[in-house]
């Protein structure tokens, strides 16, 4: 009877106490590598790198709270196959097992060229399917929605707002889809480094193959033929042809420093790929121009690491901010690819989230028009002078912004504030100033995308039981709505092919 009390007293005390306090009471660490090899490995592999369950390495699970990890391992997932450890685990155990993943592998886990083949696998002979849609709708004015919330991806009648099809996809996609050249594929990246090439227009996954154990995301050239991926382990960017066969990798590394790589983006106009490295001061451009493999990185020395960026227009400059870690403070800087250096601070405070700008024409100059994920505000920059333009305020820090050619108004969200994120703010191009706001109460609305004239706006009801909520662009009425698993994005195939300025490439 004692023994039963005491029992259910530390367990209450272990499930209380903060991660670092509770280390000191919890079992070894070689008890837990233990308890990872009899209960957790077959799944999530040996080293921790994933195999039918998804990696668990502290880069995986950056997004995930560790008492949020504590009860997916006590509870299970409903609905997948991560069963429920509390009735064959204690809590003592299911905290060290929790510690153990947010602890650095060690040796870190390797992933070689060798590994990267042996992965590939090929699903479907896309040459002998048809070459045009086996379905009837606007093949160009098609949205492709992640669902976040079950790991799946929603093929959109953007005419209709109808399903078309909807299919699994590996777990936790990151970074947008990209296109070839025609629309017939689709590649996605997944956080544990999975690429996955779907045929569209036949429904049917095509190849997949494993550029890395965490990666951040992938670019297609605008001339179809290369496939690129930015990881952040191993520390390296991989290059593979059109059928994900791999050509070559880059280690990220800088004399003897070695760099997590932040993004890679398609620069269509300079016939090249632009890779941010986040932990040394290089961005690297490599070009596809020719009928040969691209050719080792050209190296643009900066003052400052690179995370997220954006190109102008005229793709002649990078635009991007760095994002230290802790208390640092963020700079943004334009880098001239041509000239090879920096040529402007930007004069943005906060974080600006510049992957996430649009450009526009106001009063006869082009601007850029940003998010920030620290202030409730839009900085609009002029891209002649990098001055500013205007500071619009929100009612809260925001991730995407959005707009269209066809429409005045841009839409941004305030999800970064737990107070504003069930909102979205409407900005009138043409004065820079709020218009309208749409609501969820509650709830958190986010990431907007435009049909291919810029008549609807869809927004995403980011919930496990969510949906995506299709606006009239120009009255901002709600005029349908469809019940979607955390829909954390969604991409218009016109929009994204045509780089239309009111959208991330
Ligand atoms: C039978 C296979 C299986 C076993 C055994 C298993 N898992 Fe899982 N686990 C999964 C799958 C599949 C998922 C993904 C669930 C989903 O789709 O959300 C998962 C998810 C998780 C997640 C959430 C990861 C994230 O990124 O959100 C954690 C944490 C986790 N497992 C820890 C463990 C631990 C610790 C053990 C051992 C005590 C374990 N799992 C055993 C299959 C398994």
């Amino acid at each position: 009877m004692k023994r039963t009390l005491f029992t259910v007293v530390t367990a209450t005390l272990s499930l209380t106490l903060g991660l670092a306090q509770a280390a000191q009471d919890s079992p070894s660490a070689p008890h837990a590598t233990a308890l990872f090899q009899q209960h957790c490995a077959s799944c999530h592999g040996a080293q921790r790198t994933g195999s039918m369950g998804p990696a668990l390495l502290p880069e995986s699970l950056a997004r995930l709270r560790p008492a949020e990890a504590r009860k997916t391992i006590a509870e299970g997932r409903p609905a997948t196959q991560m069963p429920a450890f509390q009735a064959s685990l204690s809590p003592a155990d299911i905290q060290a097992l929790t510690e153990l993943i947010y602890q650095p592998m060690r040796p870190t886990p390797a992933w070689t060229e060798l590994d990267i083949q042996a992965s590939r696998v090929q699903h479907t002979d896309a040459r002998k399917l048809p070459n045009k849609p086996q379905w009837k709708a606007d093949p160009m004015n098609l949205f492709i929605v992640v669902e976040g919330g079950d790991h799946h991806v929603s093929l959109l009648d953007g005419d209709r707002f109808e399903r078309i099809h909807r299919f699994p996809t590996r777990y936790a996609l990151h970074g947008g889809p990209k296109f070839s050249p025609d629309g017939r594929f689709v590649y996605f990246g997944s956080r544990d480094g999975w690429i996955s090439k779907y045929d569209l227009w036949n429904l049917k996954l095509v190849a997949e193959v494993r550029a890395g154990l965490n990666m951040r995301n992938v670019a297609v050239s605008s001339d179809g033929r290369w496939v690129i991926a930015a990881n952040y382990l191993p520390h390296s960017v991989v290059l593979f042809d059109h059928d994900l066969k791999l050509v070559q990798t880059h280690a990220a590394r800088s004399g003897v420093e070695s760099s997590r790589v932040s993004a890679v983006y398609d620069a269509a106009p300079r016939q090249s790929f632009v890779v941010a490295l986040k932990d040394v001061p290089e961005l690297w451009e490599i070009s596809y121009a020719g009928k040969k493999a691209p050719a080792a990185p050209r190296r643009i020395q900066l003052e400052e690491p690179l995370d997220d960026f954006f190109f102008d227009p005229a793709y002649r400059h990078a635009l991007g901010a760095s994002r230290p870690q802790g208390d640092g403070q963020a700079t943004a800087q334009v880098v001239d690819l041509d000239a090879g250096r920096k040529v402007a601070n930007l004069p943005i405070a906060g974080m600006p989230h510049l992957g996430s700008g649009i450009t526009f024409d106001y009063q006869g100059r082009r601007v850029l028009a940003s998010p920030n994920l620290k202030d409730g505000a839009i900085d609009v920059i002029d891209l002649t002078n990098w001055q500013t333009v205007k500071t619009i305020a929100t009612p809260g820090p925001g991730f995407f912004m959005r707009s269209h050619e066809k429409t005045p108004y841009a839409w941004v969200d305030s999800m970064m504030a737990p107070k504003a994120k069930d909102r979205l703010t409407v900005i009138d191009k043409r004065t820079l100033q709020v218009v309208a706001e749409v609501r969820e109460p509650g709830k958190t609305l986010a990431h907007i995308e435009f049909t291919r004239d810029g008549q609807y706006a869809l927004a995403s009801l980011w919930e496990m039981d969510g949906a995506l909520i299709v606006y009239d662009a120009a009255t901002f009425k709600e005029v349908k709505r469809l019940p979607m698993s955390k829909p954390v994005g969604k991409y218009n195939l016109h929009n994204k092919l045509t780089r239309s300025e009111g959208t991330s490439h």
